[in-house]
């Protein structure tokens, strides 16, 4: 890659430094660590990486994302290119105007493992009368069909079922697919801890449908295909607005962050120590089982000792026969967590947004009404409006 740093004159006439690299002109960086960090046994599949950004003119701040860009398995890639019957060195040009082939394409440029709408019409219009032609037409007849049948189905899947369509050209198959987007990774690490690295902390999505193992675009590329210490995984700093450490050293902090939730922590406590903060920090993680899901168990129970942490409350769900959560932790230290919340603490949630943001969004509402002799109305005025908008003092990051 070029330089470091683009230089920008400004209108005072002082020169600035911009990043060179961007979500639009990515960064490509070396992997130089990658660890299990789930158990045999886990059902689970989560991964500690670390990425080289040296040379890239990055900075970032605790509580920032790492934008990476994936690649699709080659194994499918290659098979959906025999289903087309096309050459896997059909030239193609690329955005910056470069000659490709369509298996380079394929494997960067566009989502392969999950079929889309445009692709289902784009076969109709290819497929002669017949049994094919009328099961297709009927899933295009009814919306809710076609989002079912998508939703579970990767080309591969599509052009077995339907393989007396053809297209004629690597261009007319292209244009029915969505171009391949970024995913966003909490970034794990503190600079300052760890100068020219980003670590990250990922959960590989897999799963079997229709016969077929599948993977997910980014996570699976990291996992099972982004070679060591070669410049590999295009990333970029997406910076975050909000969810940020308090500037106040003295402030306590509260952090919630089951599974992957924990990852921006990680960087918080970090940056906490080396700044030498006062403040004390609070961590709530929970995972399915102790055992094979305690991630970076080592690390976060030598923390404790060290006074780097000075309160850890684990969640393992599936440890007994009914589940335990986060939020079931703190509904058992209510009357603690109200103390540090009316002694001004921050509060911060990381992870789930469909399930778990919920249940500690009520458990917190809850506890400001017991414990703070609050009716439900201001309760979850105080935590909506608040420590929320008001204060501020209410911070999520999920996903
Ligand atoms: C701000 C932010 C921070 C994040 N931080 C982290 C982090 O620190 N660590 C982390 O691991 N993730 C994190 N994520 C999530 C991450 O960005 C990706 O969404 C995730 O890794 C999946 O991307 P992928 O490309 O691997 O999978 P994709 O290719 O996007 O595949 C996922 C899709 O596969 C399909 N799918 C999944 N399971 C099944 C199934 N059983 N059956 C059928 N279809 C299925 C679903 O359609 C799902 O949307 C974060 C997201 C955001 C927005
Ligand atoms: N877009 C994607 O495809 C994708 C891919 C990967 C991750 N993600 C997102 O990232 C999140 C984090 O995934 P992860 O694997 O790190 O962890 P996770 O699925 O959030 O699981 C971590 C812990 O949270 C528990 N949990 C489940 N439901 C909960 C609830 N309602 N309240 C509180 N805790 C609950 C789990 O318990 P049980 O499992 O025992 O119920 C487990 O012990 C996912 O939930 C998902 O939203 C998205």
């Amino acid at each position: 890659m070029n330089s470091i740093t683009e230089r920008n004159r400004t209108e005072d006439g002082l020169v600035a430094a911009k990043p060179a690299y961007s979500r639009k002109r990515p960064f490509w960086a070396k992997l130089t660590r990658h660890e299990r960090l789930t158990k045999p046994g886990s059902g689970k599949d989560t991964r500690h990486l670390v990425l080289e950004l040296e040379g890239s003119g990055f900075t970032y701040t605790p509580g920032d994302s790492l934008g990476a860009y994936g690649s699709n398995a080659p194994a499918v890639v290659d098979e959906l290119i025999r289903l087309l019957g096309l050459d896997p060195e059909w030239p193609l040009t690329d955005s910056e105007g470069d000659i490709t082939t369509l298996r380079n394409t394929l494997l960067r440029d566009y989502t392969v493992n999950r079929a889309n709408r445009k692709i289902l019409n784009g076969l109709a219009e290819r497929l002669p009368q017949g049994a094919q032609r009328d099961q297709l037409m009927d899933i295009l007849g009814n919306t809710d069909r076609v989002r079912e049948y998508i939703e579970t189905r990767d080309y591969v899947d599509v052009l077995r079922e339907f393989d007396q369509a053809k297209f004629e050209t690597a261009e007319a198959f292209l244009a029915q697919l969505t171009p391949a987007a970024p995913r966003l990774y909490s970034i794990a690490s503190a600079l300052e801890a760890h100068p020219g690295e980003a670590h990250l902390c990922v959960t590989v999505v897999r799963y079997t449908s229709h016969g077929r193992p599948k993977k997910g675009f980014a996570s699976g590329f990291l996992a099972d295909h982004a070679d060591l210490f070669v410049q590999a995984v295009p990333v970029y700093v997406q910076e975050s607005r909000s969810f940020r450490l308090p500037h106040d050293l003295a402030r306590d902090i509260i952090m919630v962050g089951p599974g992957t939730g924990f990852a921006p922590f990680r960087a918080f406590i970090e940056q906490r120590a080396l700044a030498g903060a006062t403040g004390r920090n609070w961590l709530f993680f929970g995972e399915q089982h102790r055992a094979t899901d305690f991630l970076y168990e080592e690390e976060l129970l030598s923390w404790k000792p060290k006074g780097v942490l000075n309160r850890l409350d684990l969640a393992f769900s599936r440890d007994q026969p009914e589940k335990i959560y986060v939020q079931h932790r703190m509904l058992e230290q209510a009357k603690e967590l109200w103390k540090w919340i009316v002694n001004g603490a921050n509060f911060y949630v990381c992870g789930d947004a469909h399930n778990m943001a919920k249940g500690v969004h009520d458990a917190l509402i809850r506890i400001a009404a017991e414990q703070g002799g609050l009716s439900p109305e201001a309760a979850a005025e105080f935590v909506n409006v608040t420590l929320m908008r008001t204060d501020k003092r209410y911070l999520r990051d999920v996903y």
